[in-house]
């Protein structure tokens, strides 16, 4: 069996701070195959962008991967040069979409010139070759060919970041890292982009690693899911059986606190506090001040990944994965029901 596309094996990054060593990804682990979608979903801070920073190579200065692999095609690539993760395997192999990379064309410059500079830069190919396949990326994310000469002021928000898209696809990468493509737009531009996710996936072949901290679009778009809570991955697997079947608290709750197309009418959670800033070895589950499942364990170590239901491509970092889901099931039921009691009797109060 040939090596898959890209593995993350217990991978921790620390960045050097005025308080100590922080503690930003802590033993993360997954693995992307030829043309999947994988979403990286958690909230804010939880280490999601250093992630995707670290695999391409591109942390702050402060930054440091202090343990675990990134393999490429079965190669390490964890300890290359900038320069040779640069001239190897940036844009050709695989593309990074920076979060905030609405601001990253350059206005001065038509479109069409910057992606020259890169193709350049990294293959041997013609003007014409890569206006050629920039113009077959631009109507694969729903521009006009045309328009590759245009400057990015020419574009709305929604069109800049499909070229910035292009940009990031006209070299045939095999994988895409888009982090957080599509978080500065409105709703309409958001379901543009993904409709052109879809044509992506059927007309490359390409893999992508999509991060946001919407998990509805990535259960909408997405094989595969990790969901990440304070530099812990609390669980991941196939977008299907995390959606079906979600065992670790944080991923419960999280998946339940955005609205799903799949259950209209159900409430939606609301976690209460924020991600920890964790300082040094993150021996301990990272959600336990804030679960209401939280036992002594919890505490004690750092709970392993373990398969759900025999299942070794769905894991869940919980102690108490087995039961977790079936109390939180069985207290919100309480709590429907309580609630439902409550609309009858004022109900009858009106008549
Ligand atoms: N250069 C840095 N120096 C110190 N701490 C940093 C640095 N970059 C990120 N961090 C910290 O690392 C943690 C993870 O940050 P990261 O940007 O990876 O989170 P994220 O999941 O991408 O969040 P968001 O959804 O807001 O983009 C946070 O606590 C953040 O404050
Ligand atoms: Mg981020």
């Amino acid at each position: 069996m040939s090596d898959p596309l890209l593995e993350v094996d217990g991978l921790t990054v620390q960045y050097e701070t005025n308080e100590g060593m922080l503690t930003a990804t802590s033993n993360a682990s997954f693995t992307i195959e030829d043309g999947e979608f994988f979403g990286l979903a958690g909230e804010s801070g939880s280490g999601k962008s250093t992630l995707a920073k670290a695999i391409v190579g591109g942390l702050d200065d402060n930054g440091q991967i202090t343990s675990g692999e990134i393999r490429y095609r079965g190669e390490e690539i964890q300890n290359l040069s900038d320069s040779e993760l640069s001239e190897r395997i940036r844009w050709k192999d695989i593309s990074w979409i920076p979060q905030g990379a609405m601001s990253s064309l350059d206005p001065l410059q038509r479109v069409s010139e910057q992606a020259l500079e890169i193709g350049h830069v990294h293959t041997d190919l013609t003007d014409e070759e890569l206006r050629e396949k920039l113009k077959e990326t631009f109507d694969i994310v729903g521009l006009q060919e045309s328009r590759i000469d245009d400057y990015p002021h020419q574009f709305s928000g929604g069109m800049q970041q499909r070229a910035i898209i292009a940009l990031a696809l006209f070299l045939d990468p095999e994988l895409v890292i888009a982090d957080e493509p599509t978080t500065a737009l409105d709703v309409i531009m958001q379901d543009q982009i993904f409709k052109h996710l879809d044509r992506l996936k059927e007309e490359l072949d390409v893999s992508l690693l999509l991060i946001t901290h919407d998990i509805s679009v990535i259960f909408e778009s997405c094989d595969s899911v990790a969901i990440m809570h304070a530099s812990q991955i609390a669980e991941r697997g196939a977008t299907e059986a995390v959606h079906a079947n979600p065992r670790h608290p944080y991923a419960f709750m999280f998946k339940e606190a955005f609205p799903d197309i799949r259950e209209p009418k159900r409430d939606l959670e609301v976690i209460e506090g924020h991600p920890p800033e964790l300082m040094g070895e993150v021996d301990f589950c990272s959600f336990a001040d804030r679960c209401p499942w939280a036992a002594p364990e919890c505490r004690e170590g750092a709970p392993p990944s373990e398969p759900v239901d025999g299942d070794a491509s769905h894991v869940a970092a919980c102690v108490r994965s087995d039961e977790a889901y079936e109390l939180y099931r069985s207290e919100a039921s309480s709590r429907t029901e309580g609630g439902g009691g409550q609309a009858i009797s004022q109900m009858g109060e009106v008549d």
